[in-house]
């Protein structure tokens, strides 16, 4: 297959092969590399009827030096246990995690968007539940696989600003609920605000805490940053936000910039205040928020990258291609 690797956006190609691994009888099984990008399962599997559906997104990058690198994938799978603990599923061996990542890489090397295209292969492992039964309960079998695809940026237009709308009257994730968590069924809740946000011609939708709608929580697919007049970081906290691992390195790198990090609730009106507004996340990198529309006033940013942001961007894909040292050990090398 021949790519446009300069145009790649963020869009589901097949490739070479996916992972397989099937836990049953209390255990994993050795996983197995499949050609077909597809999938047989029984018709009341249980995530097609109660939800057990989970995944986690990272990226592998073609670096200056010509090795392939994994960015932070024990975070993942970390996370994805927090996940598969709160669905009732079983967990993953960290090891386990990490052989399946990088057996499916390996069997895709081509894929690997070539360094100095801003590629790089997006990594999406998931895990079902995939035993039949009708009865509400957790599923008695569960299949975990991994499959990748090469990525450019998100949103196209690469980091130009894009704008984001406050859906007031959708939540995304109940104060208790699932929000901290990466299952599939946030996703479905949050694309209607998408669509409305599409159609009032805002590439995202940004949730406010489902409680009080005062608090600024996260993006559909990304976390919130703000950058304060005095140059400080600024992230919302809150249950109900996914704990971005990109967030969490950004937060690292700002420090070692010498930044002040204020992790902490985030008035809706303090949102005027900002001098730069991001959106951070595997997929979205750090995206700017060029406007906020909220209600019927809308909040303006610059219409570029600003400073800050621009400088945390280039530190942590410079890390990620291998271009500056990586201090704090984030890469895992595939070969
Ligand atoms: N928030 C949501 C809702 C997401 O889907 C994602 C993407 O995974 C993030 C935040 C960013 O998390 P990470 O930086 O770990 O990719
Ligand atoms: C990611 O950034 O990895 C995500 O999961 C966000 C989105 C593509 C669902």
């Amino acid at each position: 297959m021949k790519i446009d690797w300069q145009n790649l956006g963020f869009n589901y190609i097949p490739v070479n092969s996916h992972i397989r691994y099937t836990h049953q009888d209390d255990k994993w099984n050795s996983g197995q590399l499949f050609r077909e990008p597809y999938i047989t399962l029984p018709i009341a599997a249980n995530c097609f009827h109660y939800g057990q559906a989970v995944f986690e997104g990272l990226k592998a990058f073609r670096c200056k030096d010509g090795k392939i690198r994994i960015f932070r994938p024990i975070e993942n799978a970390m996370r994805i246990n927090r996940t598969l603990s709160h669905i009732l599923a079983p967990e993953i061996p960290e090891s386990l995690f990490l052989e399946a990542i990088m057996r499916v890489i390996r069997d895709n090397i081509e894929y690997i968007p070539p360094y100095g295209t801003g590629g790089s292969l997006y990594i999406r492992p998931f895990v079902i539940g995939s035993g039949a039964h009708i009865g509400v309960g957790p599923s008695n079998k569960y299949d975990f696989m991994v499959f990748v695809v090469p990525v450019g940026a998100y949103y196209k237009g690469g980091i130009k600003p894009v704008n984001a709308l406050i859906v007031e009257d959708i939540d995304r994730a109940a104060p208790k609920g699932t929000g901290h968590i990466k299952v599939a069924g946030n996703y479905a809740a949050s694309l209607k605000p998408g669509k409305i946000a599409k159609e009032k011609g805002c590439q995202v939708a940004l949730f406010l805490d489902s409680r009080t709608h005062q608090y600024v929580e996260e993006f559909g697919t990304s976390n919130f940053i703000g950058i304060t007049n005095d140059g400080k970081y600024v992230t919302p906290d809150s249950r109900s936000i996914l704990e971005s691992i990109t967030n969490k390195s950004l937060m690292e790198i700002a420090s070692d910039f010498g930044m002040t990090i204020e992790k902490r609730p985030v008035h809706k009106d303090e949102l005027e205040s900002f001098a730069e507004v991001g959106a951070c996340g595997t997929a979205v990198v750090i995206t700017p928020i060029g406007r906020i529309f909220i209600g019927d006033k809308v909040i303006s940013y610059s219409q570029e990258i600003g400073p800050v942001l621009k400088q945390l961007y280039e530190r942590v894909t410079g890390i990620q291609y291998g271009e500056y040292e990586d201090t704090h050990k984030w890469l895992v090398e595939v070969i």
